[in-house]
């Protein structure tokens, strides 16, 4: 009846105009722009523009979605009391989940389903979810949160409400450059997860909180913390051949290697691993950086494999002082404008993604009564 594809490999299940993967040649592009026209040249929210636009924003533009974010940065008070009612040690990709599905229930917009309006819940989305992540990451310590200030962009801003203190212009630039990064990612898990949502026509809260959930997982946005725990783990770059001859022979799959689609080699690792040695100069650590070299070394010679972009944005992060549980946190804070992108071309020429399942199951069972029933 239907061809079978375990995992929906290879499987086009849509058109879209948003992002563009070249597997073989190790290429992302997002509306037409190869990733790396943007690195070291625009800000993060001139490729969210990008992604929700179809094209790069003039300055007038720009500033006034920059503006448009600054005023959508609030949290609604009935958010603020929910975040100061969790516990301390909840891990923080379930305290975001639940948030943005909170934040929906009190949108002003929550009834309203047209095109502009989806818009205007995208923004506020895109603004509050680094505000939920900081606010939160404060809360836990014991710490009040600290407010953004107007006149930053999102990356500066995250990195002040979480420390307290402003960033220095280096660490910004790459930090915002990591965003540029994991923005878009054409049909991933978790864009699927909200654009099959949305194909029901439900509301973009339950697209993108549904997205979060797809996010988390260790296969997916949640490898990078993994990452950071193997390092911690093996602690030595003398210890990382005995450690990967070990997890091999245990069949273990080392986190930060290999991909559905990128056959020959990730992109975004590239620009990652450059990040990652930069700050390891930055801080005068090499530790991590020199570690996580051998380990994709070894990773080729005896798999075949390439880091993905999980692998060097952890120590990158690491180095950044961001603890380790808020690294796929900041992975969903930038797919938002992604998964954002995907809903909203999802809503414009929409059909019901409904795929079909082989049955493996028995047939012909005959009913037994609860009473004959051994
Ligand atoms: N470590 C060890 N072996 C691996 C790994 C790995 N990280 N990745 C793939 N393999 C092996 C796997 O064991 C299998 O070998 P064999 O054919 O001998 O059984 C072969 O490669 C194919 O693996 P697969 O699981 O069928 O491939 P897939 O396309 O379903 O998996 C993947 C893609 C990303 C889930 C997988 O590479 C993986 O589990 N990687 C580790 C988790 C990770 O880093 N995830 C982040 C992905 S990129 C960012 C994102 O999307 O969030």
């Amino acid at each position: 009846m239907t061809t079978f594809k375990a995992g929906l490999e290879d499987i086009v299940a849509l058109r879209s105009e948003i992002c563009f993967i070249d597997g073989q040649r190790r290429r992302l592009v997002y509306r037409g722009y190869d990733i790396g026209e943007f690195i070291g040249k625009a800000t993060f929210e001139e490729v969210v523009y990008l992604l929700w636009h179809g094209q790069l924003p003039t300055q007038d533009q720009l500033s006034a979605f920059r503006r448009q974010i600054a005023d959508a940065q609030d949290l609604p008070r009935e958010l603020v009391d929910l975040l100061r009612s969790f516990p301390r040690n909840a891990e923080p990709m379930a305290v975001l989940r639940t948030a943005v599905s909170a934040l929906g229930v009190v949108d002003p917009d929550a009834g309203i389903h047209d095109q502009e309006a989806n818009r205007r819940k995208a923004l506020r989305i895109l603004a509050r979810v680094p505000m939920i992540i900081a606010y939160h990451a404060r809360l836990r310590e014991g710490q009040e949160p600290v407010p953004p200030r107007a006149d930053l962009g999102l990356a500066a801003n995250f990195l002040l409400m979480l420390r307290g203190s402003e960033p220095d212009e280096v660490e910004t630039n790459i930090f915002d450059a990591c965003l540029i990064l994991h923005a878009d990612h054409e049909l991933n898990a978790s864009t699927f997860t909200a654009r099959v949502t949305a194909s029901t026509l439900s509301d973009i809260y339950s697209a993108i909180t549904g997205a979060i959930g797809a996010l988390k997982g260790p296969l997916h946005g949640g490898a990078n913390e993994q990452v950071m725990r193997t390092l911690l783990e093996i602690g030595d770059p003398e210890r990382v051949e005995p450690w990967l001859t070990e997890a091999l022979a245990n069949k273990q799959r080392i986190m930060g290697f290999g991909h559905r689609v990128y056959k020959t080699g990730d992109p975004r690792a590239d620009f990652l691993r450059q990040f990652s040695q930069q700050m390891s100069q930055l801080r005068g650590e090499t530790r991590w950086y020199e570690m996580s070299r051998r380990l994709e070394e070894l990773m080729y010679e005896r798999k075949g494999l390439y880091p993905n972009v999980d692998f060097y944005s952890a120590s990158t992060y690491y180095l950044m002082g961001i603890p380790t549980d808020l690294f796929t946190p900041i992975f969903a804070f930038s797919r938002v404008s992604g998964w954002a992108a995907h809903v909203l071309e999802q809503y414009a020429d929409n059909r019901l993604i409904r795929p079909r399942a082989e049955y493996a199951g028995p047939q012909d069972l005959r009913f037994v009564p609860l009473a004959e029933r051994g």
